[in-house]
């Protein structure tokens, strides 16, 4: 265990310091040790974790650089910065994007052109050698990847970007560590201390009982849950990849540690964690281990752990699950406003792809209606249209039983056919991931621009196509920018790169094909689309307007609730902003044909005039009526 835990000096604060910690910690002393004394209450060690676990919050505010302090009574006295109409976030990996740390220093009027605010570098921490699952096999949180600089150079430009006024998001795995990582290697030795930090078993007896209700994340490359070791003569808790061992969080030696880590990286100035597969925290015998209320508990502590000592950072909790699972990483019930601020709307990008195969936007207007509020407590949701992540289908059975002619299973399947390409008539291109024979699940990989169409078009070279799919893709994002939350630009979709088959080549990644749509940035694309040059050009230059309209519109705060409304023509999905002085009605029509709109449902849910904020224009609208081009997008008020 670390000595700075276990020490009893609390390092120096100035009488403000102390006085400021103190009112901090009272402001958030319950959202701490309430959950905590749930999760390890039971423990004679107890009261001594919960000294060492204050100690520890005083000692790393005390280290705190003083512009990181300034920084935290900035957000204490606006504590929902985040959920500003202003917010824009763009996500990369350093290496494709930049090259190294540094190198990304020398992007940033790129970003600033894009409107961006928050910038997420993928997984940086360092990773186990050769295949990594992307990063997320970490071996040391310390450290960044040295492929990539130092935690010098990051606290340096996390420094420059917030001059810039750019927040750092960076990735934080919660649920499991790399194998090769210090405390794996200690209980590989078979010190029994680092033992009880993951989760192990000395037979399969145990394991095989947890299996028989577990699910399998990755079934065609890692399939099962365990996976035994014969020098250690011990089976491992490894949910993703054989290289990824889960924490035991019934540890409190582990709460501590993590805490210490992530102020750490907050102290280096990083402004956002993402925490990584926070869903898999927990386990219980019976169940499939995922979104028990045990992980609520400890996020809603380590949210009151962070708000004590760097108060000036927000969790985005990663849990891509049902959309009812989904909600409380936000905070519901006792947890309203403690825990995540931050979570993917996983629900909105699903949909968007399903509206756009099918033609017909009602099992989105419902999904979203039914499950979400319209608006959640110092929190928000993440909007996006593609991550580096697969597509899975999370569409329910209950769902799609709510809406006509819809049976989940096929439409499910129809929908990963028509993105894989093999549907007929479909316009995308992209592939099967993890397709699972036994449970029939599929799901998709590919590329923005892929999916929506832009690289078969361009293929045959058919301009209508072209210009279909460029519709398709502004939609997407005028979609995120209006939703309500924080849009994220997932690195090279404003220049619609296409899928790339690099990955194939790189024996630690040709297994997994969701590199597919993970490409190296296309900088004499950028140079060339900055001219206004090309497919890319009319994308780049969409998409900055898009993203600049959002800045200025202040009914597209996340603070605004979002209200679905559904129309007469389910071709076209709908919701309402209902801002202090206006309230602003957002439509987008999922079909390639002229979509005729009565807008009586939007005048009675508090429309009243009929600019479009988004085109900077008056629409076409006659007598009442609103005619949408294809695929076209507009913000009314
Ligand atoms: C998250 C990441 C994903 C990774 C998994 C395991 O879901 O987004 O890329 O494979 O966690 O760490």
């Amino acid at each position: 265990m670390a000595d700075f835990i276990d020490g009893s000096d609390a390092g120096a604060l100035s009488r403000f310091d102390q006085n400021l910690f103190d009112l901090r910690l009272g402001r958030s002393r319950a959202d701490l040790f309430e959950p905590l004394s749930r999760i390890y209450g039971h423990l004679g060690s107890y009261d001594a974790f919960a000294n060492r676990l204050t100690d520890l919050l005083r000692r790393r505010f005390a280290e705190r650089p003083e512009a990181l302090k300034l920084r935290d009574l900035e957000r204490d006295l606006n504590p929902d910065w985040f959920l500003s109409q202003e917010m824009i976030g763009y996500v990369f990996y350093i290496d494709l994007f930049a090259g190294t740390l540094k190198g990304v220093l020398d992007h940033v009027d790129y970003l600033k052109s894009l409107g961006v605010t928050y910038v997420h570098f993928m997984p940086c921490l360092k990773p186990r050698p050769g295949d990594s699952d992307g990063g997320y096999s970490v071996m040391d949180y310390r450290e960044i990847n040295p492929a990539l600089g130092t935690m010098a150079d990051f606290a340096e430009v996390t420094a420059a970007l917030r001059a810039e006024g750019m927040s750092v998001c960076v990735d934080l795995v919660l649920n499991h560590t790399a194998k090769e990582h210090d405390w794996a290697k200690k209980a590989r030795a078979g010190d029994p201390h680092y033992q009880a930090y993951h989760r192990m078993f000395d037979s399969d007896l145990v394991p095989l009982e947890y299996e028989e209700t577990l699910l399998e994340i990755f079934p065609a490359h890692a399939p099962g849950n365990f996976t035994f070791y014969p020098g250690m003569g011990k089976w491992v808790w490894t949910t993703f990849n054989e290289h990824q061992w889960d924490l035991n969080w019934e540890n409190p030696e582990v709460f501590l540690e993590i805490v210490d880590i992530m102020l750490h990286l907050a102290n280096q100035g990083a402004e956002v964690l993402r925490l990584d597969a926070v869903a898999f925290m927990w386990k219980q015998m019976g169940t499939d281990c995922q979104n028990l209320g045990e992980v609520h508990d400890l996020l809603q502590a380590l949210r009151a752990a962070t708000r004590i000592a760097a108060p000036a950072i927000i969790h985005k909790e990663e849990a891509i699950v049902a959309p009812e699972k989904l909600v409380p990483y936000l905070g519901v019930g006792r947890h309203r406003g403690k825990e995540g601020n931050l979570a993917y709307h996983n629900s909105l990008m699903v949909q968007f792809w399903s509206s756009l195969a099918a033609g017909d936007t009602l099992l989105m207007s419902h999904t979203l209606a039914k499950h979400f509020p319209e608006r959640f407590r110092n929190a928000s949701l993440a909007t996006y249209i593609r991550c580096h992540d697969d597509i899975g289908w999370a569409i329910t059975d209950e769902d799609a039983a709510a809406v006509p002619n819809i049976d989940a299973f096929n439409h499910r399947r129809f929908l990963a056919n028509f993105y894989a390409g093999t549907f007929p008539g479909s316009f995308a291109r992209g592939a099967l991931f993890q397709d699972n024979p036994e449970t029939g699940d599929r799901r998709s990989s590919g590329s923005f621009a892929s999916l929506a169409g832009l690289e078969t078009a361009l293929e045959a070279g058919d301009e209508k196509a072209v210009d279909l799919a460029v519709a398709r893709i502004l939609m997407g994002f005028a979609l995120i920018a209006g939703f309500g939350g924080v849009p994220l630009l997932y690195m090279g979709d404003e220049l619609g790169l296409l899928n790339d088959e690099a990955y194939l080549k790189d024996p630690a990644k040709a297994h997994d094909n969701r590199w597919m749509h993970r490409p190296k940035m296309d900088w004499s694309l950028a140079a060339r689309a900055e001219k206004g040059e090309g497919v890319a050009g009319r994308l780049l230059a969409g998409v900055r307007r898009i993203m600049a309209q959002r800045r200025a519109t202040r009914e597209l705060a996340a603070t605004v609730p979002t209200h679905i409304v559904q129309l007469g023509n389910r071709a076209v999905f709908a919701f309402t902003r209902p801002g202090d002085e206006r309230t602003l009605a957002c439509l987008f029509n999922f079909t390639a044909n002229i979509q005729p709109v009565d807008l009586g449902p939007l005048f009675e849910a508090g429309l009243y005039g009929t600019y479009d904020f988004l085109g900077d224009r008056v629409p076409d609208l006659r007598s009442g009526i609103l005619y949408l081009a294809p695929y076209e997008a507009v913000w009314l008020g």
